[in-house]
């Protein structure tokens, strides 16, 4: 039996005792009531009774245990040419001031404090903070534009924002305050106070009585404690996409959370306390929240938060030199950042200037790995390639080849095995689990393990009717794919109107609103198409109004700025059609799977109930004509 069939043979054999084992490895102020408290099914609670910090968690208890001088996180900033490095210690000292400025302007336990920050170490010790006085964070990715950030600040009604004057995107400084501004002005609901932190070489214009500069704030803060927190207390809320232009706030405790991710760093990722983690993406994405910050400090690992792209910063070799330069043993990132690496230097001669022999492991997620991506990596880096599966709801991965439990043989396309805590089922459309082999809906049966989402934010019946109403005693991920003879899942496709742009999960929904309003468009679709290196982009189809008079190029960029002016730029919105009408059902109802399929250039069939199949043709000819970044 291998270790990875042991572990999940104990976890099934006393889930309880399993997670309360692991629990075991962290620092509880007062111990748990019941492991799983599921007297309020469907909302399961772990660790009911408990009370804890996971700041203290993650900063405090490597200082009082010896790790006081090791590197806690390395700032590497190749837009700035920074790179800066802070102890657990020197954390500990910054996370405790920075908590006495929330403290100062009145936030508290239970408050919820947005933050809309670029990638700068500022960002993590805010969220650090907000964990040591039991507030609430809500990151928001910068990406977003003002109306995004007003739709979260409206449903989180935060007491304080946090942000910065501006982000850098590769040479392109984005401005944040005056979106900020914007969003402030759009919300109904207004924060007390913004607290702004100014960047080198410039100053934001500071809102008198409202805003606050970071840095002087910080100068008169008094340092604060660890305040103890239930264990099952909201830490975070952290906005996805669902198939409306209204973002679900995916909840996260405190207890479970901790438990969980302290044990996929070292069972899944194989992490050991000491190492370097470096995980390449963004503090706004769930991937930033546990393996930028939480899960690598809770390890006792030095983390890397990188302000930089795979490329253009200044080439496809800053990985290498950042792998290289700190040691980095593990490294996550998402394929599409391959992919572009790939693209630039297809044969790797950038990596060959770089020794990067001190790498473990590759884990890529956020997408689905296309095999030539995984088996390119595998080549060049000479290190297992690991594909791993979750959500911003699960927190942690749901599938996963567990490096930490031994390595399982590898098959290119399927992200290996369920992770102890999951098990994961494939349903057809009446909740019947179907054979091995057989593609359905991939389902968790409950309860979900400790991490996962809580519910959603002040919306207990969304979070019903979003995850567990379609198959009873599930949690429904919204995942199409299979289980093999071997028990290894294979994730394909989302069975709703999300669609994953470079690793980023937008709403086809939300675009769809935006568009909707040009004066000229009657009515609209969204699809998300392949694309070679973003995984999916989206492309619009719009039918005119009756005598509108707009040609289509101009139509195409009024819309492109709507979208990123209403959603953003990450949107990465670049095309629109006109087409005479779209294909429906006779219930009127969009053919949206046909139409991507069309766009994929996959073969369809023609659904019974089209109303007008003759559209379909057009269609095609229309979807010929976008012209997608391609692979040389
Ligand atoms: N603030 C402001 N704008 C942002 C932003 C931020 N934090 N992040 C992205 N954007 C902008 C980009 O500048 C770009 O603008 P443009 O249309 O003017 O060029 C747009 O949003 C689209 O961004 P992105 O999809 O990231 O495209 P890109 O061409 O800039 O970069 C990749 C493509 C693949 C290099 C990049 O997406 C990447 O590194 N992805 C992998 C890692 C990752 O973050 N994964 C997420 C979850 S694991
Ligand atoms: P997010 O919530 O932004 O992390 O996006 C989660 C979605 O990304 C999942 O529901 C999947 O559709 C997709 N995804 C993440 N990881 C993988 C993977 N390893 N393979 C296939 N799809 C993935």
């Amino acid at each position: 039996m291998s270790t990875y069939q042991e572990s999940w043979q104990q976890w099934r054999d006393d889930p309880e005792g399993f997670w309360a084992e692991a629990a075991a490895s962290l620092v509880w102020s007062r111990p748990w009531d019941r492991v799983l408290d599921s007297t309020q099914a469907p909302f399961y609670r772990w660790f009911a009774g408990a009370e804890t910090n996971t700041c203290y968690n993650c900063v405090d208890r490597h200082v009082d245990e010896g790790r006081g001088e090791q590197a806690a996180l390395i700032y590497d900033s190749p837009v700035t040419g920074t790179v800066r490095s802070y102890t657990f210690r020197e954390l500990q000292s910054e996370v405790a001031r920075f908590a006495g400025v929330l403290v100062a302007l009145g936030a508290s336990k239970g408050d919820r404090v947005v933050i809309y920050m670029p990638m700068i170490p500022e960002t993590a010790i805010a969220m650090l903070a907000c964990a040591r006085i039991g507030a609430i964070h809500s990151v928001v990715f910068g990406g977003f534009a003002a109306e995004e950030l007003a739709k979260r600040i409206n449903d989180a009604r935060p007491r304080l924002v946090l942000s910065a004057s501006h982000g850098i995107e590769t040479r392109r400084v984005v401005e944040y305050k005056p979106l900020l501004d914007s969003a402030l002005e759009l919300a109904h609901c207004k924060p007390e106070h913004c607290v702004v932190f100014q960047r080198e070489n410039s100053t934001a214009k500071l809102v008198p009585g409202r805003d606050i500069d970071w840095q002087r704030a910080l100068d008169t803060a008094e340092p604060q404690d660890c305040v103890p927190v239930a264990a099952t207390d909201p830490l975070y809320i952290l906005y996805t996409s669902g198939t409306t232009g209204v973002p679900k706030g995916v909840v996260r405790d405190n207890g479970g959370h901790m438990v969980a991710l302290k044990w996929s760093m070292q069972n899944i990722y194989g992490a050991q306390p000491g190492e370097v983690y470096w995980a390449a993406s963004d503090v706004g994405w769930v991937v930033g929240h546990s393996y930028i910050v939480y899960g690598p400090l809770l390890n006792g690992n030095t983390t890397v938060l990188f302000e930089g792209k795979p490329v253009g910063t200044p080439d496809a070799g800053v990985f290498w030199r950042v792998i290289e330069q700190h040691q980095v043993k593990t490294f996550f990132t998402a394929p599409t950042a391959f992919r572009v690496i790939k693209k630039e230097d297809p044969h790797g001669d950038l990596l060959k200037t770089y020794d990067t022999g001190c790498l473990r492991a590759l884990f890529l997620a956020g997408e689905r790995a296309d095999p030539d991506t995984i088996q390119w990596a595998e080549n060049h880096l000479q290190v297992p390639v690991i594909d791993h599966w979750w959500q911003t709801e699960t927190g942690w991965p749901q599938a996963a080849n567990p490096l930490g439990l031994g390595l399982l043989p590898v098959k290119y396309g399927s992200a290996t095995v369920p992770v102890p805590g999951f098990d994961i089922q494939v349903l057809d459309e009446h909740a019947a689990p179907v054979p091995a082999g057989h593609t359905g809906a991939l389902a968790i049966k409950l309860p979900l393990p400790p991490g996962c989402l809580q519910t959603l934010w002040q919306d207990d019946q969304r979070f019903i009717d979003s995850y567990l109403a379609e198959f009873p005693g599930y949690y429904a991920t919204a995942d199409a794919g299979f289980i093999d003879e071997d028990g290894y899942v294979y994730v394909m496709s989302r069975l709703d109107d999300v669609m994953n742009v470079a690793g980023h999960r937008l709403s086809t929904g939300g675009m769809e609103e935006v568009i909707a309003n040009h004066q000229s468009i009657a009515e609209c679709a969204v699809l998300g198409v392949k694309c070679p290196i973003k995984g999916q982009v989206p492309i619009g189809l719009a039918v005119l109004k009756t005598g509108a008079d707009i040609g289509e190029t101009e139509l195409e960029q009024e819309v492109v700025a709507m979208i990123r002016h209403d959603i953003g730029p990450l949107a990465s919105f670049k095309h629109l059609r006109v087409v005479t009408r779209l294909p429906k059902t006779r219930s009127g109802k969009i053919l949206r799977g046909t139409l991507r399929k069309i766009a994929d250039g996959e073969p369809y069939t023609m659904p019974a109930t089209i109303d007008d199949p003759v559209i379909l043709d057009e269609i095609a000819c229309v979807l010929d004509t976008v012209n997608l970044e391609r692979l040389p």
